[in-house]
């Protein structure tokens, strides 16, 4: 055998291994990677014959759950923390923009064989889909059509009207976006659905089988912080994305009530550029709560709740633009630039207007924002009735955790978050459960391309010239 040969089968065999590896990544990991479910089949200490058990199930078995449609007993919501994808102007240079292409697709392969493994109910990108909020509306545009393409591939009829839209390349209309809102009453904005299964049929019934519901919600480079947002902002993510404030209920008026509650939560403090949008928040926040509604809440949102430093990599900060940082733009001074965390009263506020029935409704909160991710649990101190964050589970006292989802960017591996939501006929309530399944750092994903090619032209070669 010919040096070029042996070469070329230690070629083809690291090809495989790798292309084995990205692929069925999810069943190394049994554990962290499936719905917390009962099904003890996984349970073997041979993480080998675990491996092969589970790819098995994977695709002659059970493990791909079928039902998505009835959310009696079992939620499954998979979430996805600031993607951040990247933008190429004219100036980028080549290899920037094909690691930019490559990482759409790097982020897409996590999505399809997550989804195809899984089977969700509900998908949510918990914010920061985009990497900046100093994007024109064109490249804001261009962003989105990657985004329903490359990384979360859409069925065609989502994402017809989207493209659509896009594909005309106008500036948004951000005057009559305003018009209207400004002209409207408080009261009479909708944030409420009812048994939403699909954003596009006319009921929200579910038409397109297999699809996940799709939740967006608002990051602080989708839109900017509550000092950079502006109407033209808030109207093309609103065309785009869709409400960036908004609760659905399901199974109203049964015990297995629960909704899930969408919270822009970079708008809920200022000094604000537009302070309208506080106001709506804020309303938002009011009616929700007026809703006094009984069942389990899952609050998805991007900013976390203040917690003192320490309890997560990120601690509390916030930042106000003053004369060196405003550069240009004089009319930010004094204007909130960034925080890490909500403010102390702000978190009061929020969780006692969500929250306030947590003791008999269990709920959860998935955050973004840090990209570190941490967990945390926030209980309410029966003396001075204020919610105290600690990093340890309260014992004999109700609590409220807040799960903040680890990055799926490359750098940070490319993680999905798992909340399977199971409701006990026993205790009468939700349980809610989280687990978070890391797939590996972009360049492993690159590699595997890389030399999956080389070995396709070695191997042509040494076929065609006989070597
Ligand atoms: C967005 O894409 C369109 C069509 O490919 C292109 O004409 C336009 O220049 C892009 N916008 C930016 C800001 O690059
Ligand atoms: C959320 O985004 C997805 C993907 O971009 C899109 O298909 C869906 O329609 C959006 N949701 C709403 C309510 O607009």
């Amino acid at each position: 055998m010919s040096f070029i040969r042996s070469f070329n089968y230690i070629l083809i065999t690291i090809t495989i291994i790798l292309n084995v590896y990205i692929f069925t990544y999810p069943s190394l990991d049994t554990k962290q990677c499936s719905w917390n479910s009962k099904s003890t089949y996984l349970q073997n200490s041979n993480p080998l014959v675990n491996y092969f058990k589970d790819l098995y199930s994977l695709y002659f078995g059970n493990l791909v759950p079928e039902d998505i449609t009835s959310f009696e007993k079992e939620l499954r919501l998979m979430a996805f923390g600031d993607p951040q994808i990247k933008g190429n102007w004219p100036s980028t240079p080549y290899l920037k923009k094909l690691d930019t292409y490559g990482n759409d697709y790097y982020l897409g392969h996590i999505y399809k064989v997550m989804k195809n493994r899984l089977n969700p109910t509900h998908v949510v990108a918990l914010g920061d889909l985009f990497s900046s909020q100093w994007i024109g509306d064109s490249e804001f545009f261009n962003r989105t059509k990657r985004y329903v393409t490359r990384l979360y591939n859409q069925p065609e009829e989502h994402i017809v009207p989207i493209l659509d839209y896009i594909s005309k390349n106008e500036q948004v209309d951000w005057i009559e976006y305003s018009n209207d809102l400004k002209s409207k009453n408080l009261e009479d904005f909708n944030w409420e659905y009812q048994e939403v299964f699909d954003w596009t049929t006319a009921d929200y019934s579910k038409k397109f089988a297999k699809t996940p519901l799709f939740l967006n919600v608002s990051g602080n480079h989708d839109i900017g912080y509550s000092g950079d947002a502006t109407w033209q902002h808030m109207a093309r993510y609103n065309k785009l994305f869709g409400k960036d404030n908004f609760w659905i209920e399901y199974n109203k008026g049964t015990p297995q009530a629960f909704r899930i509650v969408v919270l822009n939560s970079l708008l809920l403090e200022g000094p604000a550029l537009q302070p309208e949008f506080l106001e709506y928040t804020w309303e938002f926040l009011y009616k929700l709560f007026e809703q006094r509604f009984k069942g389990s809440t899952i609050l998805l949102t991007h900013v976390p709740f203040y917690k003192k430093e320490g309890l997560c990599v990120d601690g509390p900060y916030h930042e106000y633009y003053n004369e060196e940082t405003m550069k240009s733009e004089h009319y930010k001074n004094n204007l909130l630039r960034s925080q890490n965390h909500l403010s102390q009263d702000v978190t009061q506020r929020v969780l006692n207007l969500i929250f306030d029935e947590s003791e008999k409704y269990p709920g959860i909160i998935l955050t973004g924002h840090d990209h570190e991710g941490c967990e945390s649990y926030y209980s309410l101190n029966n003396t001075d009735y204020s919610w105290y964050s600690t990093s340890s589970k309260p014992r004999n006292q109700p609590f409220v955790k807040e799960i903040t989802v680890r990055a799926m960017m490359g750098e940070y591996g490319g993680n999905t978050g798992l909340l399977t939501g199971k409701f006990s006929q026993a205790r009468n309530q939700w349980d809610f459960h989280f687990s978070l399944c890391p797939f590996i750092i972009q360049h492993v994903w690159w590699f595997t391309k890389i030399i999956s090619i080389i070995s396709l032209f070695t191997t042509s070669f040494i076929v065609i010239f006989n070597l």
